[in-house]
């Protein structure tokens, strides 16, 4: 099978390592790609922003499975000019994709579907978004209803910093805050057959403890050794299966890969957002315990075969992914500084995806992004795939290098303290 992967960073090149990885799979491309893929996949100068480039691409390298990574081309329709052409492609439709570029959307599927979320106020006035915030009180949550790659929502105590961050959107949802950890839940679907991957935990702020802005995601790890056995049974039977009938149900079939971003409240497990395509970094430690094959799973799906596969398997133990970002991030980000020591974080076991990277004129690795880089380590738990993780991220230096130091970090001291393995009170 040929495949080709749309899409520039860290997601990408776990998908690209993933699909090497499957015997069924002959031939990897990747467009754009970034200089880490390059040892394993054939690279093409093509903006993932271009249907009929990507398509045209598609059809000259005979592809035989297309796999669309980041949001922005999903919703402008990348995947239905792929289709069109006749070659199979994973991604849901332009429409089906709402799900994620359009909050306001996301909450009447739910509504329909009866998955439980928020309560929520969609408001396009002043006068609504002050009302919303004081009949919610603090914390408030203010969503841009646009797509915003994770950084349109605020959630904050402070009732003006709410308001300011509502006068700069159009259409804005005014949420319940939701109390609890959270979980990320992705599944693959090809419109009715629904399989969950294993649960992760990401971790969105730029700072230790969860302080500072949001980012699109600074680290992650999987499985979740405290989340409650019937998780993943709970979310199928109550989130995704529900969800996935109800875009059916309404013509707008969703095929591609359905992203469950979840609270564990108190009064039960909400949804916080819906995304259409696999998250990042969450994807890096998810993919790398991936036991079976990527690219038979996913052209199943893009085929409407999904029931004729056997649902994806995953090696023991745990993996834990940490982000190196660039000075300035998330407000800027720094390009042009020199990366060094990546070989060695290699040696050491841990696997470097690469995300906003480039090869400068004289052949050097430089940053080119926010996320520069995700450190992935793998091991028999995720105190050990943390250390090895951190022991990489240790070996590699660039200059405004930032990176968080608590990235699985509760887990470890909770199980190493107690010994415990299913305490739901795990925050991030
Ligand atoms: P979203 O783009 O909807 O995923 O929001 C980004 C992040 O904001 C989420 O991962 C949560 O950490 C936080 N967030 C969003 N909605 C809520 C909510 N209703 N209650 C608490 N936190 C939220
Ligand atoms: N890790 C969050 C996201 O991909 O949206």
């Amino acid at each position: 099978m040929k495949t080709l992967v749309i899409g520039p960073g860290g997601r990408e090149h776990a998908l690209a390592v993933a699909l090497a990885r499957d015997p069924a799979v002959s031939e990897v491309h990747v467009a754009p790609g970034n200089p880490g893929m390059a040892a394993i996949a054939t690279l093409h100068p093509v903006d993932p922003m271009d249907g009929a480039a990507v398509a045209d691409l598609a059809v000259s390298l005979a592809a035989d499975l297309v796999v669309i990574g980041p949001e922005a081309p999903l919703t402008t329709g990348v995947a239905d000019a792929v289709r069109a052409r006749g070659i199979a492609c994973f991604g849901p439709t332009a429409e089906a994709a709402v799900l994620e570029g359009s909050k306001a959307f996301a909450k009447d599927v739910m509504a329909a579907a009866g998955v439980p979320t928020g309560m929520a106020h969609l408001c396009t006035t002043p006068e609504e978004v002050v009302a919303a915030l004081d009949a919610f009180g603090a914390p408030y949550v203010v969503k841009d209803d646009g797509l915003a790659a994770g950084k349109g929502v605020v959630v904050t105590n402070d009732r003006d910093e709410a308001i300011a961050h509502a006068a700069g959107c159009e259409r804005v949802v005014i949420e319940e805050f939701l109390d609890g950890p959270e979980v990320s839940l992705f599944a693959i679907t090809d419109g009715k057959t629904v399989y969950p991957l294993q649960p992760a935990q990401d971790f969105k702020r730029i700072h230790d403890n969860d302080e500072g802005p949001n980012t699109g995601g600074m680290g992650a790890y999987t499985p979740l050794p405290w989340a409650p056995a019937d998780l993943v049974e709970d979310v199928l039977a109550r989130v995704l299966q529900p969800t996935v009938d109800e875009l059916a149900r309404r013509g707008t079939s969703f095929q591609g890969l359905l992203y469950a971003g979840l609270a564990l409240t108190k009064r039960g497990t909400k949804v916080i957002e819906f995304n259409a395509r696999f998250g990042d970094p969450e994807t890096q430690a998810l993919l790398s315990l991936l036991d079976s094959g990527l690219g038979s799973l996913l052209l199943a799906a893009a085929q409407g075969r999904l029931d004729e596969v056997p649902a994806p398997r995953w090696k023991a133990g745990a993996a834990v992914a940490v982000v190196m970002a660039s000075a300035g991030y998330p407000e800027s980000s720094s390009k042009g500084d020199e990366i060094t020591g990546i070989a060695d974080a290699e040696a050491l076991g841990a696997t470097v995806l690469h995300a906003g990277t480039v090869s400068s004129s004289d052949g050097a690795l430089v940053t080119a992004g926010g996320r520069v880089l995700a450190v992935v380590g793998q091991g028999v738990d995720v105190a050990s795939a943390r250390k090895l993780a951190y022991a990489g991220v240790g070996a590699i230096k660039f200059d405004g290098a930032q990176f968080r130091s608590d990235i699985a970090g509760d887990v470890v001291a909770t199980s190493s303290t107690t010994g415990a393995t299913s305490t739901t009170e795990q925050g991030v």
